[in-house]
């Protein structure tokens, strides 16, 4: 990577341990941004510190379920004192149940919710404070589910509207401060979550897991699924100069999924 962007700046990412928020931690890293990863998987997330601090930057390792906000809190604390700002937020923690709706017991609803929506809420709101101070990005990570719908996948696209609308109104209120709130909405993304999907919606249509996922990257333009990578150079756009004057955008990042 011979661009270095985020040189003496701050990247906190939620989910950092694997996928989507891991390719985050990576391209940050390699981009020159300290960066503290926020996962509940600690033995993932080490792994990802030490490949973070091969790019020669500070890799902080918290342990942290999003659900539960004094643990984000503590969290986002240590952050701060570790570097003194934050300059970027990618929220990617997240869950997928894949149930029809008679199946999603109260708890589940909850836990889906509390991971996918509260924890982002949790995580922007202790943030925010030190964002204030030099301006900077929020990024959640949504889903092109948000504004599709798909079978077995209601409480997660709830969960991910969820997202854009609390993205959308932390745009308006921030951008006083400089600070830009975006969602990223992918489409279908080469991850071990990709392949829970598969196994759970695959056989609702007597499919099995490999044929769902066949047909999947068939219905895409562009005949494939995205890499973890992909969606993270498009996070590491939003948080750079050239993208300072886009805000409160849910951008599509998903083959031309939405199109079909
Ligand atoms: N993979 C896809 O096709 C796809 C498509 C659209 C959106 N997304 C979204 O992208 C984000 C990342 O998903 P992914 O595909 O990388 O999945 P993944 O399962 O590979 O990674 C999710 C990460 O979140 C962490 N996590 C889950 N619950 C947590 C909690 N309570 N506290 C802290 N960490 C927690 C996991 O440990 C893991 O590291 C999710 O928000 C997901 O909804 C994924």
């Amino acid at each position: 990577m011979s661009c270095r962007r985020f040189t003496e700046r701050v990247a906190v990412i939620s989910g950092s341990a694997h996928g989507i928020g891991r390719a985050c931690a990576e391209r940050f890293a390699a981009e020159g941004a300290d960066v503290a990863l926020l996962d509940q998987d600690e033995t993932a997330n080490r792994e990802v510190a030490a490949i973070c601090r091969g790019h020669g930057v500070a890799a902080l390792q918290l342990a942290c379920d999003v659900r539960d906000s004094g643990a984000v809190e503590d969290a986002m604390a240590r952050a701060i004192a570790a570097f003194g700002r934050i300059d970027a937020l990618i929220n990617s923690a997240g869950i997928y149940a894949g149930q029809c709706i008679e199946e999603v017991s109260d708890a589940a609803w909850r836990e889906l919710l509390a991971t996918n929506l509260d924890g982002t809420f949790y995580c922007c709101r202790a943030a925010i404070p030190a964002m204030r101070t030099q301006g900077g990005s929020i990024i959640n990570i949504s889903s092109m589910a948000a504004r599709a719908g798909f079978t077995a996948t209601a409480q997660y696209s709830a969960s991910k509207s969820g997202q854009i609308g609390l993205t959308r109104s932390l745009a308006v209120e921030l951008g006083p401060d400089r600070i830009t709130a975006n969602t990223i909405c992918p489409g279908n993304t080469r991850t071990r979550m990709l392949d829970q999907v598969a196994q759970r919606v695959g056989p609702r249509f007597n499919m099995s897991p490999d044929e769902w996922l066949q047909s999947r990257q068939q219905a895409c333009p562009l005949r494939r699924f995205a890499e973890p990578r992909e969606i993270a150079g498009v996070a590491a756009f939003l948080a750079s100069e050239d993208a300072r004057y886009i805000t409160g955008q849910a951008i599509q990042v998903d083959g031309g999924m939405e199109l079909r």
